[in-house]
Parts: structure tokens; C-alpha cells; sequence
């Protein structure tokens, strides 16, 4: 998968519905990664926010639906990994592949957290795991780049927006080239 191949299956696939949220697909995209950039976080982070989910752009090319299933877990944290990998470092990636457990954690650590969830988003926690035990807290803490993932998904959470303005696809996509390891 390279850059240009991203940013196409974006543009092509980004008008779906983002879950139930009243945003499409490359609107929270958009605004998941101007939320990290005007933040000031470092390029990696700002790519991964853009990208963090991808798995379901990716999962609808696959099953030609953008609805996911409501009675299991997509798991659409990890399906874009292996197509990134060798195209980004592990700060882009690691992120991504954590940002579900990020949600996870932050509902087991910070009050209140877990009441701010939209109905959709308790429903896929649920199917997720549930918040994590303390146990488990301390065991995603330990993991490199498990704050970021944690900053990504608050970036996530506020990235639902309807009519927000954010830089077009194509700045992110010359961010992306910058990133690019080969
Ligand atoms: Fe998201």
C-alpha cells in the first residue's frame, strides 16, 4: 500500500457514515488529525489520527458494507497494520493498533470518561472488552506509545463534529509522502 493508494481508498470510501455519528468516514478522519496537529503533536502522531481507522475503510473493500457487524468485534484496529508496515514507523502504527485499548483504559482510569460515550460507543465497548482491570491498566501504561494512543483517542472522541472545517485530504497526504519510509 503506498500514500497515493490510502488517500484514493479515502476519498473513494470516505462518504460513508462514521458509525453512527452525524460525520462521514474522511470528515472524522480529517478532524481526528487537525485535532493533533493543532495541538501541535509530532507528524507520526497527526498520520496515525488520520489513519486510525482505516480497518474499516479497508473492511468494506472486503465486504463490500461499511456497517459493521453489531454483534462481534471488528477488531478494525489491526487490519491496516500489515499494510502499513514498511511504509511507516512504529510511532504511526503503534498508536493505531492501540487506540481501542486507549479507550479501554481511559474509561477503567479517568471518571466520568465512560459516561461521555456515545450509546454506539458503549455498545462496541462491550464487545471490546469492557474497561480494563487495574491489572490490565498497568499492562497497556507499560507499552511504548501507550500515551499517544491515549491522546489519539481523545482526538477520536472529538472528532464528530458536523460542518468543521480541517485542511483537505491533500495536505495530509504530502504529511504522509514526508513520513513515507521508502
Ligand atoms: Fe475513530
Amino acid at each position: 500500500m503506498t500514500v497515493d493508494d490510502i488517500a484514493e481508498l479515502m476519498q473513494r470510501r470516505g462518504a460513508a457514515q462514521y458509525g453512527r455519528e452525524a460525520v462521514s468516514q474522511l470528515e472524522h478522519a480529517l478532524q481526528c488529525a487537525h485535532l493533533a496537529e493543532t495541538a501541535g503533536e509530532p507528524d507520526e502522531l497527526v498520520a496515525a489520527a488520520l489513519l486510525h481507522d482505516l480497518g474499516h475503510l479497508l473492511a468494506a473493500e472486503k465486504e463490500q458494507s461499511v456497517e459493521p457487524a453489531s454483534d462481534r468485534d471488528d477488531l478494525h484496529q489491526f487490519i491496516p497494520l500489515p499494510l502499513l508496515r514498511g511504509l511507516f514507523a512504529e510511532a504511526v502504527l503503534a498508536p493505531i493498533g492501540l487506540h481501542v485499548d486507549a479507550k479501554r483504559w481511559l474509561c477503567a482510569q479517568e471518571p466520568g470518561y465512560f459516561e461521555s460515550l456515545s450509546p454506539a460507543s458503549v455498545h462496541s465497548l462491550a464487545l471490546q472488552g469492557g474497561p480494563f482491570t487495574p491489572e490490565q491498566a498497568q499492562a497497556f501504561e507499560e507499552q511504548p506509545h501507550a500515551q499517544a494512543a491515549i491522546r489519539l483517542r481523545r482526538y477520536d472522541d472529538w472528532a464528530k463534529v458536523p460542518g468543521v472545517a480541517t485542511p483537505a485530504l491533500a495536505h495530509y497526504a504530502s504529511l504522509m509522502r514526508r513520513l513515507a519510509l521508502r
